[in-house]
């Protein structure tokens, strides 16, 4: 069922928020405000609206435990959790499954950085995981790739079958927690989970994602978010 109707309250997100925000400069970007809202708030808020959501994990950088929590205060729901990230992303979210509760039968793993992420989206990753334990968004790759030697191009790839992964990716939690810990024990780095619950022989379902939920990562991405937010306020009105 699309819309989660069967289905009790059992879906636990981690939100990996410990990033420095490098490539954006300043402030960390899910610290600042988009509109109304700190990035952080709004992609927590993605998810705090749906009834089958149980938990929603925000791990954050250390020594931002309180300002995260004076942020995010006024987000009405009782399963809120906040921890504290590592160096790598995928060390944040390793720390992020360590506080998953242990009635979750499937955990969405998803960017601070990606504020737009749809309802209909995300129920669509976690009927997938239902049905295949495992599952991810993502969009083929719609322009012509090539190289760049310098300031000239140089040969053309291929973008036949190449995807851009989106998140939230979903899985079943004893599927990730075993990924992450033969990762770390192995020594594999990687950039997202589904490449680790691969290595480990799974399957991974592709469900189609939304070029609107691009993730935030250089100035030029807050300058389309912005515009996105203040098109949505305006067709809102004033209170929107
Ligand atoms: N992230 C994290 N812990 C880290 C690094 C990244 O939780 N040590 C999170 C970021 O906060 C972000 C998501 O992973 O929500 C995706 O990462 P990215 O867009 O690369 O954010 P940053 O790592 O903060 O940015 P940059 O790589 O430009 O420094
Ligand atoms: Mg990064």
């Amino acid at each position: 069922m699309a819309n989660g109707v069967g289905h009790s309250r059992d879906v636990a997100v981690i939100i990996p928020a410990a990033g420095m925000g490098s490539r954006m400069g300043g402030v960390p970007k899910q610290f600042r405000t988009l509109g109304k809202h700190t990035l952080l708030r709004r992609s927590v808020g993605c998810f705090t609206g749906l009834k089958e959501v149980m938990q929603v994990v925000v791990v954050v950088p250390e020594g931002h435990l309180s300002d995260t929590e004076a942020d995010l205060k006024s987000v009405d729901f009782d399963g809120l959790v906040l921890t504290v990230g590592g160096a790598t992303r995928q060390e944040s979210v390793r720390k992020g499954l360590e506080v998953v509760s242990s009635a979750a039968r499937v955990v969405l793993v998803h960017d601070a950085a990606r504020p737009f992420a749809s309802t209909d989206k995300i129920r669509e990753v976690v009927a997938a995981v239902r049905d295949y334990e495992a599952a991810s968004l993502a969009i083929p790759v719609a322009d012509t790739l090539r190289k760049v030697s310098g300031t000239n191009f140089a040969e053309t790839v291929s973008r036949e079958g190449i995807y851009r992964m989106q998140t939230p990716q979903g899985f079943r939690p004893a599927l990730l927690v075993e990924a992450h810990r033969e990762a770390a024990e192995a020594g594999w780095k990687t950039t997202d989970d589904v490449d680790l619950v691969m290595r480990q022989g799974h399957a991974v379902c592709l469900i189609n994602g939304h070029p609107a939920n691009f993730k935030i990562t250089t100035p030029d991405d807050w300058e389309l978010a912005e515009m996105i937010v203040q098109d949505a306020t305006a067709s809102r009105g004033p209170d929107g």
